[in-house]
């Protein structure tokens, strides 16, 4: 068994080796860019993880690994665009550096490229692997759709929250551990089992990440703090905030997700006391931890001894303890 630290070398040595047209440089310079930031490389991690708890030999898996977190990687470009995030892995985003426009175009062309090193799985695999990349896919922009019409909705309930974040982030998860487990022929029932473990990992991920977004260290975590409240995203913190305040306070809230006008360091400061108030984020872990559970559990329902499952477990425990 390989440990993290050898897979994420896997990972970083294939993505390095990653040859892209060299013109025209205005398409491809930022998919470099992105890409040299670095980041957790978290999802070609878990495909590799999964693959390696029923095949020794990696080298088959690296070209798909990448291809997911190429992925991921293509939607942060347009999802940087559409929440108007200045800073991505403590580095300026795309658009910013370049322009609207080029963080678009070099989002779209890198989903082809992720599609290109999906080619290079053989045909019997590749015949599972495609139309679960592909459902997923979709999946993600329909999680990122009602991420954005939520944002002008008051009255998000948290069973919709967490089906758009089920949507948004947690099938990606869930797809690169399947894909793994499918790629290296294990039993139908443990790739469903994993999917299972990924999507539930990757609802407990989402909640961490719109804890951070509010609560994080801005020299650890790499993007602005209090993105979330300029944009009126309906987190988990800001639904349950509305629930539980007093008519008085939820209409001062009210007030300043309507306020046009105000400054986005005065709003964030006055909804973030808002939430400490109410102690929203003892919530907020209370059910990252309950869905880390549901993941452990499905995670035991994976018929392969618990010696290999050891590093798959010790990598999404530390995504509950993160910092970034
Ligand atoms: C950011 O994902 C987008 C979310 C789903 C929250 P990560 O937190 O995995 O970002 P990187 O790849 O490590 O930068
Ligand atoms: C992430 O949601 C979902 C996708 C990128 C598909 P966020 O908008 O919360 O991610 P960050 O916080 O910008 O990384
Ligand atoms: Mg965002
Ligand atoms: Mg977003
Ligand atoms: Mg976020």
């Amino acid at each position: 068994m390989r440990t993290f630290e050898e897979i994420l070398r896997l990972v970083d040595e294939q993505l390095r080796a990653l040859v892209l047209p060299e013109n025209p440089k205005g398409l491809y310079n930022p998919i470099e860019y992105i890409l040299s930031l670095g980041g957790k490389r978290i999802r070609p991690s878990l495909l590799l993880m999964s693959a390696n708890m029923y095949a020794d030999d990696l080298s088959p898996y690296v070209a798909p690994a990448t291809a997911f977190e190429i992925f991921h990687n293509f939607t942060l470009l347009h999802d940087d665009l559409m929440d108007k995030a200045d800073q991505r892995r403590g580095q300026s985003t795309v658009h910013k550096k370049w322009n609207d426009n080029t963080a678009i175009l070099s989002g779209d062309v890198m989903l082809v490229v992720a599609y290109q090193q999906l080619a290079h799985i053989d045909p019997t695999h590749l015949s599972k692997i495609l139309p679960l990349f592909s459902k997923m896919a979709a999946e993600v922009c329909e999680g990122q759709q009602y991420d954005m019409d939520f944002e002008t909705r008051a009255d998000v309930s948290q069973a919709e929250y967490l089906e758009m974040i089920r949507l948004k982030t947690a099938v990606l998860l869930g797809a690169c551990l399947k894909a793994g487990a499918l790629l290296a022929d294990a039993p139908q029932e443990d790739a469903d089992y994993l999917y299972d473990f990924g999507v539930s990992l990757g609802i407990a991920f989402q909640l961490m990440d719109d804890l951070l977004d509010v609560y994080g260290d801005p020299t650890t975590f790499g993007k602005k703090i209090g993105g979330d409240i300029v944009c009126n995203k309906k987190t988990f913190l800001l639904i349950n905030a509305r629930n539980s305040l007093s008519e008085e306070i939820r209409k001062e809230l009210d007030s300043w997700m309507n306020c046009q006008t105000c400054k986005p360091e005065e709003k964030i400061a006055a909804v973030t006391t808002l939430y400490s108030q109410i102690g929203v984020k003892n919530l907020c872990e209370e059910y990252m931890q309950i869905y880390f559970e549901r993941a452990l559990a499905s995670l035991a329902k994976v018929k392969v001894d618990d010696i290999r499952k050891k590093a798959l477990r010790g990598v999404a425990e530390n995504l509950m303890s993160r910092n970034k």
